[in-house]
């Protein structure tokens, strides 16, 4: 009876769900896009009876996406996805979505639109295949309308099978992993990806947009329409056109609008404003079709003498490779996920990101439009050659094919490519686009015609320059000046100090990118520094010999060359655009040089919960004006005491100075254009480091470690305190352990409990541990070397949220939150 009963009230509450997903209040059909990400119905295998809409599907779980169910873990050594997927459950999954579309839009179309889903996607709706996708990195948009009940329930179902394995070179995630939306439109139409904008005679006075767009009419009759297109600053409109347009039944027509706006505020990483364009059809004085982009109006420049500039300013690109994946989300990610992420990278100096090495998710992009980063938008890792990363399996380095793209790229790679450019051309940010990395077909002459038929396809649709990373530049196999030629910017992967001088002599001519450089910069996760003994002890749990232990201050020219020389480099040569690191963050999989258990990278300068390393600050030194200066190691080094310690000092100042307990230890010099770091040998005794840097002779910034007691209190950095009530922010609840006197225990694991009341929930938990297998989904968790993260996420409703961080023996700390709609 009690099942019943709770069967009852499930189905009730399905249907107020259901009504609930368009409501159309007009008589007049009008155009909409619905956002549809609640109130999907998930499971993790593969049913294809759910294929069928009177399959009951009441006792699945209900999901919202962004959604990524292999982050849910567990980890496990038999998981086939392996080191390179973060070791990390993969395999087939089935998602349901059930919606009513009203009777009033019997005479509209009705489109869904996916922006991923990891992978090999095939989209039903009551039953009828509409699609199949294999890349899950790309969007599409499907049409529905044939087979739609109108005034009636309606099925979508999506199977996914991301079981093929090892199934790529990184973490992927598994999942509806980026946005749904439900489009409904008149028969008259601008199909998607259609409405491109471009500006055109830019000063300082005047500027002209041009938009083109495709009006469709899958009307029974010729349409007579009107035309309005404007541009919009701000939510005002500051240039408008008007016009007509005859378009015959069952055909498109191309248009093009020429709008003029003065003074136009132009688009620049320090100046991002962005108009909107909207164009409306109007049929007989109704609004048919309502689309609208946003754009900057921006004058890029590539050029080898004046070099890579943005409104006749030069700027260099100071970069980071990303993955798509943001730490304990996964792929599946929000607004704010992305928000955060480029604000800690903004505030590193960078401003730049390499998607690499396939397609963001369009919400990524938006930010970068709106932050002012500047994205190189790269589309393949693979064209038909399978790559063989090297792995440690049991102790033993092994090649293993990944099942990525390369079975079908023939067969794909020209569409994925064009959709691709088609959905991000709008876009402010993109300053250029990528058509691979470290493809091997690049090194032989068969790969000349692939990267040039790749090329023209971006070519057609878009102005703006294309690069390739290629890797061999001054190493054992370098490609050959026919492949580094096909690119409009050449682009260069690891390239050796003498690699561009040579460059310089066979191009000298060209534009060039540093696509990649200084990975691998560091093996030890945040804050670890290991003397002696424990130093040999990490690196003989690595069950094979290894010789190249970068740390942030040794060894790093290993790879490509020294952090510092790159940068010079770059600066002093106009024709080289910039540089990208590898990577920004750390990323799940990839593990190098480890094996089992470890399951995250630990190359980058900020680790997997968004936590600064030590790197970060010596890219700060190099990239950032804001004064600053950064000691390490941290001064908590139990076991060291009357021995000689390095301490090192990364500064924008001219000069350093470090105290030992107030006494001076000396000035260095910091030369920015060769000097790297500044080192001083230190006894090592419990106290206190500080050190001053000058620039002129003046103090500009300074930094203090010191020896921490035991473990007291927790220290709670949240950015913002006002979130909002749309069940989709998030707040990223940073916690540091502190000694009673406020200091950093710097080595401090407490386990930390968390708990949320109000309107949000914890959805996410982690430390930047690279070894840690506690899953990322739990409401606890152990500090690693003094910091964990939770992760919030509202609810649709306005309120207070009070967030609690406590562990045993330490105060709690209480944070107030309140959402706003
Ligand atoms: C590069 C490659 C990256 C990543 C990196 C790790 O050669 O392009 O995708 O694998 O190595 O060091």
């Amino acid at each position: 009876m009690r099942n019943q009963n709770l069967k009852i009230l499930k189905v009730f509450t399905l249907c107020l769900c259901l009504i609930s997903v368009i409501s159309c209040k007009e008589d007049i059909a009008k155009p909409e896009n619905i956002a549809f990400n609640k109130n999907w119905k998930f499971i993790q295998k593969d049913v294809q009876e759910a294929i069928s809409p009177q399959f009951d599907d009441t006792e699945w779980e209900t999901v919202r996406v962004p959604h990524d169910w292999s982050i849910k873990g567990p980890f496990s050594k038999d998981n086939p996805s392996f080191s390179r997927g973060g070791w990390l459950p993969t395999g087939k999954s089935t998602y349901r979505k059930t919606f009513r579309v009203n009777a009033s839009q019997e005479n509209n179309k009705v489109f869904v639109y996916f922006d991923g889903a990891y992978r090999n996607s095939v989209v039903y709706i009551n039953g009828k295949k509409v699609g199949y996708r294999p890349m899950g990195y790309i969007g599409f948009e499907y049409d529905l309308s044939e087979h739609i009940n109108f005034n009636g329930s309606n099925v979508l179902t999506v199977t996914l099978d991301n079981s093929a394995q090892p199934g790529s070179r990184w973490y992927t995630g598994t999942g509806i992993y980026r946005d749904v939306t439900l489009k409904i439109r008149n028969k008259t139409y601008i199909p998607n990806w259609s409405l491109y904008v471009t500006s055109s005679r830019i000063s300082k006075g005047e500027a002209t947009i041009n938009a083109t767009f495709d009006i469709k009419n899958e009307n029974l009759e010729d349409k007579n329409l009107t035309v309005e297109t404007r541009v919009l600053l701000n939510g005002k409109i500051v240039s408008i056109s008007k016009e007509d347009a005859l378009v015959a039944s069952g055909k498109k027509k191309d248009l093009l609008i020429n709008l003029k706006v003065d003074n136009p505020k132009l688009w620049s990483p320090k100046t991002p404003d962005l108009y909107t364009v909207n164009v409306q059809i109007k049929d007989n004085g109704v609004v048919v079709a309502n689309e609208s982009v946003r754009t900057g109006i921006r004058k890029l420049g590539y050029h080898k003498d004046t070099g890579f500039s943005i409104n006749g300013e030069q700027i260099k690109l100071k970069g980071v490779c990303l993955h798509h994946a943001a730490g304990p989300l996964g792929a599946a990610v929000y607004k704010r996920t992305i928000e955060r992420q480029l604000e800690v990278l903004r505030e590193m100096g960078c401003n730049a990101v390499r998607t690499s090495h396939n397609p963001f998710s369009s919400e990524f992009l938006d930010i970068c439009d709106e932050m002012g980063f500047l994205v190189m938008n790269e589309v393949f890792d693979e064209w038909e050659i399978v790559k063989k990363p090297t792995t440690v399996q049991d102790g033993k380095k092994v090649r293993i094919p990944v099942k990525y793209y390369a079975n079908i790229f023939k067969e794909w790679a020209d569409k994925d490519l064009t959709d691709f450019v088609l959905r991000d051309r709008n876009h402010a940010s993109v300053v250029m686009w990528s058509i691979g990395n470290e493809i091997d077909q690049m090194k032989t002459d068969e790969g000349i015609p692939i990267a040039n038929r790749l090329i023209d396809i971006i070519h057609k649709l878009d102005d703006r320059p294309v690069t390739n990373g290629l890797i061999g530049y001054g190493w054992d196999a370098w490609p050959s000046e026919g492949a580094a030629s096909t690119s409009d910017i050449r682009g260069y992967n690891y390239i050796k100090e003498n690699g561009l001088d040579r460059e310089d002599q066979v191009a000298p001519d060209a534009m060039g990118i540093v696509t990649e450089c200084a990975s691998a910069q560091s093996y030890y996760p945040r804050n670890t520094y290991l003397y002696g003994e424990e130093k040999a002890q990490w690196w003989a749990k690595l069950g094979y010999k290894h010789t190249d232990a970068y740390e942030w201050v040794e060894k790093r020219e290993l790879i490509g060359y020294r952090g510092v020389q790159a940068w010079k480099d770059i600066k002093n040569r106009p024709n080289i655009m910039g540089q990208f690191i590898w990577t920004g963050w750390d990323y799940l999989g990839e593990v190098i040089p480890y094996g089992w258990p470890a399951r995250s990278s630990s190359f980058a300068p900020i680790d997997l919960c968004g936590f600064p390393k030590d790197g970060y600050y010596f890219y700060q030194s190099q990239w950032s004006e804001k004064p600053m200066v950064h000691i390490f190691p941290h001064w908590n080094l139990d076991g060291m005491e009357g021995k000689e310690v390095t301490v090192y000092a990364y500064t924008n100042g001219d000069e350093v100075e470090l105290f030992q307990d107030g006494k001076s230890l000396g000035k260095q010099k910091n030369n920015l254009n060769d000097v790297e770091y500044q080192q001083w040998q230190v006894v090592y005794k419990p106290g206190e480091l500080k050190a001053i840097s000058y620039k002129n002779g003046k103090q500009i910034a300074e930094d203090v470690v010191k020896t921490a007691g035991k473990p007291a209190k927790i220290d709670v950095f949240v950015r913002r305190k006002t979130l909002k009530a749309d069940g989709e922010d998030l707040s990223y609840i940073e916690c540091t352990i502190l000694d009673k006197d406020g200091n950093v225990v710097p080595k401090a694991d407490n386990l930390i409990q968390f708990k949320v009341e109000g309107e949000a929930k914890i959805i996410g938990v982690g430390n930047g541990d690279n070894f840690s297998h506690t899953s990322f989904q739990a409401k606890e968790r152990k500090a690693f070397n003094s910091k964990c993260l939770a992760i919030i996420q509202t609810s649709e409703n306005i309120g207070d949220i009070t967030f609690t961080a406590s562990s045993q023996g330490l105060e709690t700390t209480v944070v107030s939150f309140k959402t706003e709609k």
